[in-house]
């Protein structure tokens, strides 16, 4: 009996194994526009004739300089019919899901920056993403050439990447995100929502509303600012750990590069616009 279970436990074992393996080895991305869908394997994209080599002066993810192979995104999503006000969802197996705007993605030099989808090469493998234990950030990474910090959201540095999608703006998906016409065009709320849609939403929900599934849905039983005071939400924001730490803690440290002062304020003042609605 004894023999009997040891074996069954082995072969179990051994399947998860090999199930990972060939996980591993055979990885794919799904490219979805409004009329068709395609799964490209990675040997396909690393054949693909408009494979580059392609240097970023600074990786946000690496924290240095990086060099990748790498087809422009707007090659690789030529012939999508990408209309203007379009968004491209950015799908990670981990349930990481940003949506970006189409029109960035497409940009080509000289007139934006320039998005790359980056293919880890198991020849060349990348190495592990520094402060944490999520391994490379391939075998896709979204990653970019050109343009600000503040207009690349550090969320569209988007790796571990599955799909992307073709798909309308998160804004014309998810209308409960919206502020109402009587709040004024230059009023920080309306900032603090397309900050809180670049950034947060990559991990949270709102309401029910959105694809992030990393972190808590951020109304959903309650909005943070029925429980956190203001000021401490501020501090959590701009560094969880200094607020509580533990191992398993996910929510990243946001720089002033990346997320300004006024713009925690601004997503501080939506949260709380939200909660009183
Ligand atoms: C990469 C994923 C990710 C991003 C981006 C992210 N968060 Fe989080 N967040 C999490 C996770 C995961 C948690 C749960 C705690 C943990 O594991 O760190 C969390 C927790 C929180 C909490 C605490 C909730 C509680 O009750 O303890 C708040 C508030 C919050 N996030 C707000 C935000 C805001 C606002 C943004 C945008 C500026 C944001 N997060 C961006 C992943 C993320």
């Amino acid at each position: 009996m004894r023999v009997l279970l040891l074996a069954l436990a082995l072969v179990a074992g051994l399947g998860c194994f090999i199930g990972g393996e060939s996980q591993a080895q055979t990885p794919s991305l799904t490219v979805t526009d409004r009329s068709a869908s395609r799964t490209l394997s990675r040997a396909e994209l690393l054949a693909d004739r408009r494979l580059q080599t392609v240097a970023i002066a600074y990786d946000p993810v690496y924290r240095r300089p990086m060099t990748y192979r790498a087809i422009a995104v707007a090659d690789l999503l030529k012939g999508a019919g990408i209309g203007n006000d379009d968004h491209v969802q950015a799908r990670a197996y981990d349930n990481f899901s940003i949506s970006i705007p189409a029109d960035l993605l497409m940009a080509t030099p000289p007139s934006g920056p320039e998005a790359f989808l980056a293919i880890e090469d198991p020849a060349a493998p990348w190495p592990a993403i520094p402060g944490t234990t999520k391994g490379s950030a391939g075998p896709f990474y979204i990653v970019w050439r050109g343009g600000t910090r503040a207009e690349i959201s550090s969320e569209y540095w988007a790796y571990h990447l599955a799909t992307l999608t073709v798909t309308d703006s998160p804004f014309k998906r998810w209308p409960g995100l919206a502020v109402a016409a009587d709040v004024s065009a230059g009023d920080p709320i309306r900032r603090g929502l397309d900050r809180f849609v670049a950034v947060c939403m990559a991990c949270h929900r709102f309401n029910g509303e959105g694809e992030g599934e990393q972190g808590p849905d951020l109304a959903r039983p309650m909005n943070p600012v029925d429980y956190f005071q203001p000021a401490i939400l501020k501090k959590y924001l701009r560094n969880p750990s200094s607020v509580r730490t533990w191992p398993e803690q996910k929510m990243p440290a946001f720089d002033q590069d990346n997320l300004s002062d006024a713009d925690i304020d601004a997503i501080v003042a939506w949260l709380t616009y939200k909660a009183r609605k």
